[in-house]
């Protein structure tokens, strides 16, 4: 073991003292470790330490910690004003600017200063832990340390394995991360790690449906909240980043992965980016704030229209099942013969198809047809599809209907997959790439997803809650019809469906 991550006297040095930095500081302090702060700006590390000094305060008259543990956290955090002060310590945490030759420099001076067997780690986000350790004569005691922001706050952490990093000191790390109180999870040197890539499906779909003008901003926002089941909308989400953050994050990874489909990003964001719409931080992002309150489109009441009659397709009999006891627990005549009467309101269940090709494909009329999506059924949203012949009239039947016991429904345009649909399967898919590429266990994937980007699953449980067989279905439609590698389901995911197994299950030892 490089260093003991118990040891009551651990020196952690931390290098770098803006947001990151200060956090991971405070929760090594915390923890009972003696903390070497340095930061390149005079003064930067010294008022690093008098916030700290101020949060434990914070802290013990909130009664969240004794006056004495805060007093002797804050006794534990020491200012140095060179980095040869740090020659004391066991581990280094570095949290400077994302800068690879910076970093390089800064590791290649540590190297010399602290004893050679202190472990050297780096927070960054988006950079190469391998490129990293290749400036240094011992490239096997670095690896990365993944905190997330707010530190105290965000109970995650992603220890990370360099191509030529020793098991032992990220084991070591792994530890640590618990001693510090968070959980800690395993990765592979890959781009984006764990969060951040997993990350990638849902606000670059998001964006794709905005581009193919399937719904507005706020439309989208609220299925994938109220429907799906996620905690923020997309857009609110890269408001609050800012898509001076959250854009280059999407280019870098699409690019680091050498263009894959999968992680391509929307020219719209970058336009915005260009065009200083970045979110709340300039007052308008996809929406405008005015003294911080989001500028929303009113809701529109239920149409009092309602259809003559329902005739569901059997698309998939347990959807259309449901979507027939939903119209008529909602007062619709359901008419349950083989094809539509005349004035009937047809109504299809697509599985990944959008609603104009199954309509061609089965020859039913377009202009009295809408879509439902039914993956999620007992939501606090439905979605309503229109194709381009849907009629006015039939339209506003059935969003009369659909909305008659007051769930709000949101009506968009066609498109594969619908809105719901399309999203969770490209969220669940990416988290089952994850795993097959063996970047990360099954239950780190989960974990971290959960922890770092606040969904209610991690994406195999996810993808297990929904199904993975028909999620391999939305997924071999959505690329049959359009034709774009981006939909392709991941082998992961594909060969565990065909199994009839979780998509937790681990591949075999050989
Ligand atoms: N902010 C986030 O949300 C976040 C989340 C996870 C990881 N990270 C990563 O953490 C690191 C730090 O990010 P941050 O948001 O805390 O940045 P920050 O700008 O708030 O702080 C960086 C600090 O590093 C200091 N610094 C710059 N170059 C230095 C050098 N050569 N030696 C010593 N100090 C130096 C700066 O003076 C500054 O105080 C980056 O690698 C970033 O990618 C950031």
């Amino acid at each position: 073991m490089p260093f003991d991550p118990q040891a009551p006297d651990l020196k952690v040095a931390v290098v770098g003292t803006g947001a990151m930095g200060r956090g991971i500081a405070q929760i090594a302090a915390q923890s009972g470790c003696t903390v070497l702060l340095f930061d390149a700006q005079p003064e930067a590390a010294a008022k690093a330490r008098e916030a700290l000094q101020h949060t434990f305060e914070t802290l013990a008259a909130k009664g969240k910690l004794t006056a004495d543990a805060a007093a002797a956290a804050a006794d534990r955090l020491r200012v140095e004003h060179d980095l040869g002060g740090l020659a004391p310590a066991e581990v280094v945490v570095e949290a400077i600017v994302e800068d690879l030759d910076v970093k390089r420099r800064l590791f290649r001076e540590l190297e010399d200063i602290v004893p050679a067997d202190a472990v050297l780690a780096s927070n960054t986000s988006s950079l190469s832990i391998t490129a990293i350790a290749t400036a240094c004569r011992r490239p096997e005691r670095v690896a990365g340390l993944h905190f997330f922001n707010p530190v105290p706050l965000m109970k995650v952490a992603e220890v990370i394995d360099g191509l030529r990093s020793d098991r032992a000191v990220g084991d070591t790390l792994m530890a640590l991360v618990r001693r510090f109180g968070h959980q800690p999870v395993r990765a592979l040197d890959t781009p984006g790690f764990i969060v951040n890539h997993a990350g990638r499906g849902y606000n670059t779909e998001a964006l794709k449906l905005l581009g193919e003008g399937v719904a507005g901003v706020q439309a989208i926002d609220e299925i994938l909240r109220e429907q799906a089941g996620f905690r923020m909308g997309p857009f609110e989400l890269m408001d609050l980043t800012g898509l001076d953050v959250s854009q280059p994050v999407m280019e870098s990874i699409y690019r680091q992965f050498y263009d894959e489909p999968r992680y391509r990003p929307s020219a719209l964001a970058a336009l915005r980016r260009t065009g200083g719409l970045l979110g709340r931080k300039t007052g308008e992002g996809f929406y405008r704030y005015d003294g911080g309150q989001q500028a929303r489109e009113a809701p529109v009441a239920a149409p009092a229209a309602r259809p003559h009659s329902v005739w569901v397709a059997d698309l998939l009999p347990d959807w259309a099942e449901q979507a027939r006891q939903l119209a008529a627990s909602l007062g619709a005549a359901v008419e349950h013969t083989a094809v539509p009467s005349e004035q009937a309101l047809i109504v299809v269940t697509p599985c990944g198809e959008d609603v104009s090709f199954v309509c061609t494909r089965h020859g039913w009329d377009a202009r009295r047809t809408v879509g439902l999506d039914m993956l999620v059924p007992q939501a606090k949203r439905r979605t309503v599809v229109l194709n381009p012949l849907t009629q006015p009239g039939h339209r506003d039947a059935a969003a009369g209907l659909f909305g008659a016991d007051g769930v709000p429904v949101s009506l968009v345009r066609d498109s594969v997959g619908l809105v719901a649909q399309r999203v969770l399967a490209c969220v669940v898919n990416i988290g089952c790439d994850i795993a097959q590429q063996g970047i990360a266990t099954p239950a780190d994937i989960d974990l971290a997803v959960q922890l770092g980007l606040g969904y209610p699953r991690g994406p195999l449980a996810w993808g297990d809650a929904l199904g993975p067989r028909r999620l391999l279905a939305i997924l071999e439609h959505m690329t049959a019809i359009t034709g774009d590698p981006r939909y392709r389901p991941s082998p992961w995911l594909r060969r565990r469906a065909h199994l009839g197994v979780s998509l937790t299950t681990p591949e075999p030892a050989l």
